[in-house]
């Protein structure tokens, strides 16, 4: 297992066929509030031109699952085809463990990667499908990782005899040592003939395959990883008769078979249903701690990164805006957009002034805020601000000055809880959307009734409209 660093990468697609990429000249080493609102802005339109990626800084520790999230066209598939080999940066360095692998070719990287469509070989088994990479690999002195030193690199996993599922199960067997002779048992062979008749005979059924040194081992961790990911049954199996969920989880599998360094995973889950979905999203997460592989998964949808990160990056528009734990996100967002993002319904932003030392005027009310607030907003003095806050810490009050008055427009009654989404009443206010409004199921709210809302002081987020940045006190 190994960390992964990504240091200051770019990536430019040529604006037209065989133009070159655009190549920064500078490269400062923090965003500053500048980028981050340039970034906000359509990649393709900002004055580093053609830019998909920019200045990204990212270290994955080791045996970390990290998951990158951003919205659909972020960068998020170039950023992992780009650590994966698979596309060339324009500029940039990419670290796995010690090694600079910036011009190594995919296959030398020692990272497998598992994309949203399976890309199964639909006319291979399950098996071969397994074995494929395995087969291909070379390790050290020219041959497969001998099974123990594969079982020992993953650590807690138990050892491929106590799964059960052991050579002798398929009928298998060498020369050499064999419970279950083949037909080839008795002849004299050379190591070229071998190699020859374990080609010829892969395709027919096990019992009667070649089966070399080799081949042994390919079995041995096929079998063991179908045995973790419980797709024993469906070994023999083509992809065509598999269903959704059993299709993803062998591609999994191919690449916990290859025990690579590192495992990237692009939207594996966007094509299972809800149910399924959630099914495996464990699944991936418990696997991933056994392995104890280092894991960059890619998701555009933030319950997915909530609930499997170890930590998120939250990307927009090419550029990494946050990187924290999952809860930290979420009650410290950064800037705006992972505010917005982050969440879900998303966080309310209400625009205010403010005036030192701990008042905010917004068109319906006023609001003494709390003592930590004076030293840091004290440069804000009779500005405009925006006030985030979740639809959790808005609740239903009494008739106040420091209340909201508002019309519900849309009651979402979900059982366990209820989403309301209402407009600020006498409503002048262009820039005010509706707010979201998270209330007790038990709570009644009709729509068109008139309410008032009050806001949890102590849950209350301050952006700077103009970068968007949040202003934090300490
Ligand atoms: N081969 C390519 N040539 C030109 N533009 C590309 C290419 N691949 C991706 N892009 C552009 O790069 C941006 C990021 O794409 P992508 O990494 O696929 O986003 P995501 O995975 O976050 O949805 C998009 O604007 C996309 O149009
Ligand atoms: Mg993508």
């Amino acid at each position: 297992m190994a960390q992964v660093v990504l240091e200051n990468i770019y990536k430019s697609f040529p604006d037209r066929q065989g133009e070159r990429a655009v190549v920064p000249v500078a490269t400062p080493p923090l965003l500053t509030a500048d980028e981050l609102q340039l970034a906000d802005s359509d990649p393709t339109t900002n004055r580093l031109g053609t830019n998909v990626l920019r200045r990204i800084n990212l270290t994955v520790v080791d045996g970390e699952f990290m998951v990158l999230v951003g919205p659909s066209g972020c960068g998020k598939s170039t950023l992992l085809r780009l650590i994966a080999g698979l596309e060339e940066m324009t500029g940039g360095n990419i670290w796995v463990g010690k090694r600079l692998v910036n011009d190594l070719p995919p296959k030398e990287r020692d990272i497998a990667m598992v994309f949203q469509n399976y890309a199964l070989y639909p006319h291979m088994t399950v098996y071969d499908n397994l074995a494929f990479g395995l087969r291909r690999t070379k390790l050290g002195n020219g041959e497969l990782g001998a099974p123990t030193q594969w079982s020992q690199r993953r650590a807690g996993v138990p050892p491929v005899e106590a799964t059960g599922v052991g050579l002798g199960a398929w009928g298998m067997g060498s020369r050499e040592n064999s419970a279950f002779p083949t037909p080839y048992s008795l002849l004299p062979i050379s190591k070229w003939a071998e190699n020859l008749l374990v080609g010829m005979t892969r395709s027919l059924p096990k019992g009667l395959r070649y089966v070399n040194e080799r081949e042994r081992s390919v079995d041995q961790q096929v079998c063991h990883v179908a045995a973790l990911l419980q797709i024993e049954a469906l070994l023999n199996r083509l992809p065509k008769q598999l269903s959704g969920g059993q299709k993803q989880r062998v591609a999994l599998g191919r690449a916990i078979a290859r025990n690579p360094q590192v495992f990237l995973m692009d939207e594996p889950l966007s094509n299972l249903d809800a149910k399924l979905r959630a099914e495996t999203r464990a699944q991936i997460v418990k696997l991933q701690r056994q392995l104890g592989t280092t894991t960059i998964y890619v998701t555009h949808d933030q319950t997915e990164a909530m609930t499997m990160g170890d930590r998120i990056a939250v990307m927009c528009a090419g550029s990494i805006q946050q990187v924290a734990h999952p809860l930290e996100l979420y009650n410290r967002p950064a800037t705006r957009f992972v505010a917005e993002f982050i969440g879900s319904p998303p966080m309310n932003f209400l625009p205010v002034q403010f005036h030192a030392p701990l008042l905010i005027i917004h068109p319906q009310f006023r609001l003494k805020l709390p003592e930590v607030w004076a030293t840091v907003l004290q440069k804000y003095d009779g500005q405009s601000l925006i006030l985030g806050i979740r639809p959790e810490h808005l609740s239903l009050s009494v008739a106040a000055s420091k209340n909201l008055l508002v019309q519900v427009d849309l009651v979402e009654a979900l059982g366990n809880e209820t989403y309301l989404s209402v407009n600020p009443s006498e409503s002048d206010l262009t820039a005010t959307a509706s707010l979201q409004v998270r209330i007790a199921p038990d709570q009644v709210a009709r729509i068109g009734e008139q309410l008032w809302l009050s806001l949890a002081l102590d849950k209350i987020h301050f952006f700077d409209p103009d970068t968007g940045l949040a202003i934090w006190h300490h």
